[in-house]
C-alpha cells in the first residue's frame, strides 16, 4: 500500500475516490483550495471509511491550498519524507470544470488546469515523484465523427476547458518521452454522476450546476422550478443529446485500478476512457429519474448551449485490457443514488451536520 497525494480530493470526483483508496489500505494526503467543495465532504469521507480520530491524523491528511503554490506543494513532499513515508504517487483531480465559464474567462482556466498542472509536475519532479493520474475528459475529442469513441480517435476540443485538457494530456506525453521514467495515466472520463450509495457524499456545485443530474435533482427537490433541456433539434433520435454516465463509484474505482497498475510499474503511459459504453438521451434520464424517485422534473427545451455536442459514447474496452476495469453499476443504480443523495442532503454540504 502507498501514500498519495490528491489534489482536489474534496470534490465530487475526490471524495468518492478517497473512499474507495482508502478502503484499499491507501493512505492519502489531500491538497485542496476548496474552490468548488466543501470540508463537510472530507470529514464524511473520515466517517464513511470508518476511520477513527487517531487513524484519520495517519491516514486522512487535508490541507488548504492551491496548487499553483509551489511552495506549499513543496512542504508536502518535505513532510511526508521527514516521517518516513513519502508520497509515492498522485491523483491530480484539482481543476475547474465548467465549459461555459471556461469560454468566458479562458484565462482562468489555463492557469488553474495548465499552469497548475505544470507546478504539480515540477514539484514531483524535484521530490522524485514520477507516477501520476490525471484528470483528463472526453470533452478532448470535440465532435467526434463515429461513435463509440475510442482513445486513438483525433483529439479536437471545441472549447476552452478541453483545450486546457488536451494540453496537460500533451505536457504528460512530453514528461514521458523524457529519459526520466514516469508512470503515468490519462483517464478521459465520460459524464460521472450518481453519489455514494449512504447518501452522505455527492456532487455538491457551489454555483448553479452546468450538468443534468446535479440539475435534475435540484428540481425534484424543488431548488430550482425547471430544468433547460438544451436543444431539442440535435441529430438523436429524440433531438436530445446522448452521454455516457458513468456511476461515479464505478469512476472512483477506474482510479484506484490505474493507480495499482502505475505503481506495479505495468505500464509508462496509459490513455484510458473511462465510460461504459451506453448512452441515454436527456428524455431519457428525465424519464428514468421520474420513475426512481416518483417526482415529476418538470422541463422546458431551450436553445443549444455554445460548446456542446451531440453524442457522446466511450469504446471502454482498453481500460478492460489495461487495468482490468470496467463499470458495473447501471442507469438505475445512477439514478437511485443521486436521488438518495439529493433527498438526504436537499441543499448539499451547507447544512453542516454530519448525518
Ligand atoms: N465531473 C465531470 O463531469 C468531469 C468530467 C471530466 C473531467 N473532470 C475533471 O475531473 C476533475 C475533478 O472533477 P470534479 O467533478 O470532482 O470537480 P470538483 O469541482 O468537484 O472538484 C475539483 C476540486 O478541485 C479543487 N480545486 C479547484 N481549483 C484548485 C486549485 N487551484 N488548487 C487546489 N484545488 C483546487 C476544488 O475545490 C474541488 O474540490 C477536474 O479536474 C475536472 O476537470 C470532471
Amino acid at each position: 500500500m502507498a501514500r498519495l497525494l490528491i489534489t482536489g480530493g474534496a470534490g465530487f470526483i475526490g471524495s468518492h475516490t478517497c473512499v474507495v483508496l482508502l478502503n484499499a489500505g491507501h493512505d492519502l494526503v489531500i491538497v485542496d483550495s476548496f474552490a468548488n467543495s466543501s470540508p463537510i465532504a472530507t470529514a464524511r469521507v473520515a466517517n464513511i471509511s470508518g476511520l477513527t480520530p487517531n487513524q484519520e491524523k495517519e491516514r486522512l491528511v487535508i490541507i488548504e491550498g492551491d496548487i499553483r503554490d509551489e511552495g506549499a506543494l513543496s512542504s508536502i513532499f518535505e513532510n511526508a519524507t521527514k516521517q518516513n513515508q513519502p508520497i509515492e504517487g498522485v491523483i491530480h483531480l484539482a481543476g475547474l470544470k465548467s465549459v461555459m465559464e471556461s469560454i468566458t474567462q479562458p484565462l482562468k482556466y489555463w492557469d488553474v488546469n495548465v499552469n497548475g498542472s505544470r507546478c504539480l509536475l515540477s514539484i514531483m519532479e524535484a521530490h522524485n515523484c514520477r507516477t501520476i493520474v490525471f484528470s483528463s475528459s472526453a470533452t478532448i475529442y470535440g465532435n467526434p465523427e463515429s461513435f463509440p469513441i475510442a482513445e486513438v480517435d483525433p483529439i479536437q476540443p471545441i472549447n476552452p476547458y478541453g483545450a486546457t485538457k488536451a494540453a496537460v494530456e500533451s505536457m504528460l506525453s512530453n514528461l514521458q518521452g523524457n529519459k526520466a521514467i514516469w508512470h503515468i495515466a490519462c483517464l478521459r472520463y465520460f459524464n460521472p454522476v450518481g453519489a455514494h450509495p449512504s447518501g452522505l457524499i455527492g456532487e455538491d456545485p457551489k454555483n448553479i450546476p452546468n450538468n443534468l443530474f446535479p440539475l435534475v435533482c435540484q428540481v425534484a427537490i424543488d431548488r430550482r422550478k425547471l430544468l433547460n433541456v438544451f436543444g431539442g433539434d440535435w441529430p438523436t433520435p429524440d433531438g436530445t443529446c446522448i452521454r455516457d454516465y458513468i456511476h461515479i463509484m464505478d469512476l472512483a474505482e477506474g482510479h484506484l485500478a490505474a493507480i495499482n497498475s502505475l505503481l506495479r510499474k505495468e505500464s509508462n503511459y496509459l490513455t484510458l476512457n473511462i465510460g461504459t459504453g451506453k448512452g441515454y438521451s436527456v428524455l431519457e434520464i428525465i424519464n428514468e429519474f421520474e420513475k426512481t424517485s416518483g417526482e415529476k422534473i418538470a422541463y422546458k427545451i431551450v436553445n443549444r448551449r455554445d460548446g456542446d455536442t451531440a453524442i457522446s459514447l466511450a469504446d471502454p474496452s482498453q481500460a478492460n485490457k489495461k487495468i482490468s476495469w470496467r463499470a458495473t453499476r447501471n442507469i438505475e443504480d445512477i439514478c437511485r443514488d443521486s436521488w438518495n443523495w439529493q433527498r438526504l442532503n436537499p441543499t448539499g454540504f451547507t447544512m453542516d451536520k454530519v448525518i
